[in-house]
């Protein structure tokens, strides 16, 4: 009787605590009864009694069987408890439940859910029967814990075995393309969905939103926001802030005002956005109208990204005295990340001494941070301080500040190519070289003179004799112009800040070629064009 009541009661989704009432009181409940308590645990808002369930069984000898891995594993997922995971896989190991295809199924989309993208990966290997949902899995594992590239290569074998994507694929797709500016290929992502009818889901708009935004190709990402028929906070708040990391400033706050006049409720992210714009706009006190509404009448709590915001604000429009004025008095321990900010506006207004107080606030918070000294010798050569140049060269060594390697990402045709400074592992190298000693040709005729204060500054990336003609973003853009028809526009995603030089360089590329060239770098977008910057030279 009771048995029967518990499998009622779970199915028609009544609170758990009332099927566990009636579960305690009985004696010996069966398995059928135990993977029914599981099950319905498994599905709760509080999926961690499944697991203690299932220690009980195991405890007092209670044989699981092929029902109860699945919910179980599925609970673990939910709690991201990748401990308990690895328990219960290895139990199932024992128990010789492993090589049981939806066993193996659940403990992929366990892994991938926990962030062990790899281990969901070897276990995925594993699995002679791949269903869906594990291909779903492991793509979206990968896609969501910064390993796009692996993401597109499973998607490639996905399609190469016959197994149809659904919804679920193609967001994840979708995301791995927005992190590696993978743009010809979203869109193709998108024709496809279009085509058997995927693209028609709220979720799935915003990931094409997304896409478009973070692949600087904002335009398209209009297109999707003004074609969608149902939106939320999130497509308003992609959009806003696509626009403002475009440098579409004036845009992203029009469009905020739209989305309180349609009485949408914007959220922390949001404003992240707008006082970015307000920031790339020079609008110093709409800035700070914009913050205090975005605590007084939305109730936000300012994070650290948004006094970043407004210590960026402060220093692009030269107030870089306030600017440290407000961190000191700011209610949050400032980070590493607000004192860099500091340290970028002294660089970019030489300000010597405030600089300098920066960047010991910065050596005591992340001593190993090669980028703080680059903005500091920045300062320095700006200021001709050689000799001081010279001392943080020599610091950075004897300490042995680690170098990020940088590295630059373009697509063509179907393909990602990666370029790391001083590239020669492409079978086009000569060709890239030769056009590189074009450019360098071209540009002087149009006045360009290697910025040499950043030779030396520039040890983000491993310094190299000809360091200026063989930063990454460089070779990139050389193969690009090589292998594109003319007036195509090159889009390149860079993980690191781009140097003075290269900025420079790429404006006059951008005059000399007629091409339109979006660079990402870590935080934003330079759209160049006809030898301007959206980034108006501040970044
Ligand atoms: C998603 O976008 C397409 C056009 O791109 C549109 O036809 C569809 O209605 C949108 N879906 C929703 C839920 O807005």
């Amino acid at each position: 009787m009771g048995k029967h009541l518990i499998f009622t009661i779970v199915s028609l989704s009544s609170p758990m605590s009332y099927a566990q009432h009636i579960f305690s009181k009985l004696q010996g409940p069966n398995i059928f009864t135990r993977n029914t308590m599981i099950k319905g645990y498994a599905e709760s808002a509080n999926p961690r009694p499944a697991v203690e369930l299932y220690y009980q069984m195991h405890m007092s000898s209670i044989e699981p069987d092929t029902h109860t891995y699945p919910f179980l594993l599925k609970a673990v997922a939910k709690l991201t408890a990748v401990r308990e995971g690895e328990k219960i896989h290895s139990i199932a190991i024992r128990n010789g439940f492993e090589s049981l295809v939806f066993v193996q199924n659940s403990l992929v989309h366990m892994y991938a859910a926990c962030g062990h993208a790899e281990c969901a990966h070897r276990m995925f290997e594993l699995t002679p029967e791949k269903d869906l949902v594990a291909w779903n899995s492991v793509i979206n594992g990968y896609a969501l814990n910064g390993m796009p590239n692996e993401a597109l290569t499973l998607f490639r074998e996905m399609g190469l075995e016959g197994v149809q994507p659904d919804g679920f694929t193609m967001v994840s797709l979708l995301s791995a393309c927005a992190e590696l500016g993978a743009l010809a290929l979203g869109r193709r992502a998108h024709v496809y969905m279009f085509k058997v009818g995927l693209s028609v889901n709220l979720h799935a708009n915003n990931s094409l939103l997304d896409l478009y935004a973070k692949c600087g190709s904002i335009r398209d990402a209009q297109k999707i926001f003004d074609e969608m028929k149902e939106r939320n906070v999130v497509s308003w708040t992609s959009l806003i802030v696509g626009l403002a990391v475009n440098g579409f400033g004036k845009e992203a706050l029009e469009l905020f005002k739209d989305l309180e006049k349609e009485g949408f409720v914007p959220t922390a992210v949001t404003f992240v956005g707008v006082l970015y714009a307000c920031s790339h706009c020079g609008m110093v006190d709409e800035g700070f109208n914009y913050f205090e509404r975005m605590k007084k009448e939305y109730g936000l709590v300012p994070r650290m990204e948004h006094y970043g915001c407004m210590v960026d604000l402060l220093g692009r429009s030269g107030k870089v005295k306030e600017a440290y004025e407000y961190i000191q008095n700011m209610p949050l321990q400032p980070n590493a990340v607000i004192w860099r900010t500091l340290l970028g506006a002294c660089t970019i207004h030489g300000l010597l001494s405030l600089g300098e107080v920066a960047r010991a606030r910065l050596l005591e918070l992340e001593p190993g941070h090669s980028g703080d000294y680059v903005l500091l010798s920045n300062l320095y050569a700006a200021e001709r301080h050689w000799s001081d140049v010279q001392k943080l060269r020599r610091t950075m060594l004897t300490e042995g500040v680690r170098k990020t390697p940088g590295y630059s990402l373009v697509e063509l045709g179907n393909k990602v190519y990666e370029f790391t400074i001083g590239d020669r592992s492409q079978p086009q190298s000569e060709d890239i070289y030769a056009m590189l000693a074009e450019i360098t040709k071209l540009l002087k005729l149009e006045g360009y003179v290697p910025h040499t204060a950043n030779v030396l500054a520039d040890i983000e990336e491993e310094e190299k004799e000809n360091a200026l003609l063989y930063h990454s973003e460089k070779i990139a853009i050389a193969f690009m112009l090589i292998n594109t028809t003319p007036g195509t526009p090159i889009r390149v995603v860079k993980n690191l800040r781009a140097c003075a030089d290269c900025h420079l360089a790429i404006k006059l590329i951008s005059k000399v070629f007629k091409r339109e060239i979006a660079v990402r770098d870590r935080s934003r977008f330079h759209h160049f064009r006809n030898g301007d910057c959206s980034c108006q030279d501040y970044w």
